[in-house]
């Protein structure tokens, strides 16, 4: 498709290496893939808060945050925007709304990278191919191995009978439609940098090996 847009890019004038050296460690995206109540939003934020006491500059994207606000619902938008507008760019959980909702994510989570920031992303993102893009994405932009991708993985038994929210039990009543495991797919990573066996350790000991993860990776210093 031709780009008849007229942007350019433009480079900024404080460096990504100037912000990691003030820093001492490098920025990068930790994905965080798996199935609701896998418990990736739990573990970003133990990452996060072991990441504050080394002094590391992370942040984290979460689900349910982002879909208040810059992923927020048709129902959520059509108040302030009207009904139109609220159906263009409010989103749910069709196949397509999910990969919107990736792309916007990635695009952000890129961005943060770029400062020199550890983001750590906390979506279901069922889908191989937004993952794949999303890593593309930030790659491209950055370096390789910023996109480290973390499959969280516990057995569906497990995310429902925690249930944190109650939506499988509104999944299996019909309640929630096209709900990920239920009846909706969840493409498990293939060869993911690190797969936590959320299933079996406590998220303390999860998150541990994240940390584990970037200190060897030499993304932050031991
Ligand atoms: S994703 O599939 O597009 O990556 P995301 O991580 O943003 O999903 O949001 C998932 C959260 O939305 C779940 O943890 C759950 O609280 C809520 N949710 C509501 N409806 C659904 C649904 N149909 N499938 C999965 N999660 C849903």
């Amino acid at each position: 498709m031709s780009d008849e847009t007229h942007i350019k890019w433009h480079d900024h004038a404080v460096s990504r290496t100037d912000r990691e050296q003030l820093a001492g460690h490098q920025g990068c995206v930790i994905w965080l893939t798996g199935l609701s109540g896998c418990g990736k939003s739990t573990i970003a934020n133990l990452v996060d808060h072991q990441l504050a006491h080394r002094g590391v500059r992370s942040c984290v994207l979460d689900g349910d945050n982002i879909r208040h606000s810059l992923n927020a619902s048709p129902a959520m938008l059509a108040d302030a925007y009207g009904d139109g507008f609220a159906r263009r760019f409010g989103l749910g959980f069709s196949a397509d709304d999910r990969s919107e909702n990736i792309r916007r994510i990635s695009a952000v989570a890129q961005l943060f990278c770029s400062a020199g920031i550890v983001t750590i992303t906390a979506f279901i993102s069922p889908y191989r191919k937004d993952r794949d893009a999303a890593r593309r994405l930030v790659e491209s932009q950055g370096r390789p191995g910023d996109f480290i991708e973390i499959y969280v993985n516990a057995p569906l038994e497990v995310c429902e009978s925690r249930d944190p929210k109650g939506l499988y039990r509104k999944a299996r009543a019909g309640e929630i439609r096209q709900f990920t495991g239920i009846d909706d797919p969840y493409e498990a990573p293939l060869s993911p940098e690190l797969e936590l066996p959320a299933g079996n350790e406590p998220a303390t000991q999860l998150a541990e090996h994240v940390v584990g993860y970037l200190i060897r990776s030499g993304t932050i210093p031991a």
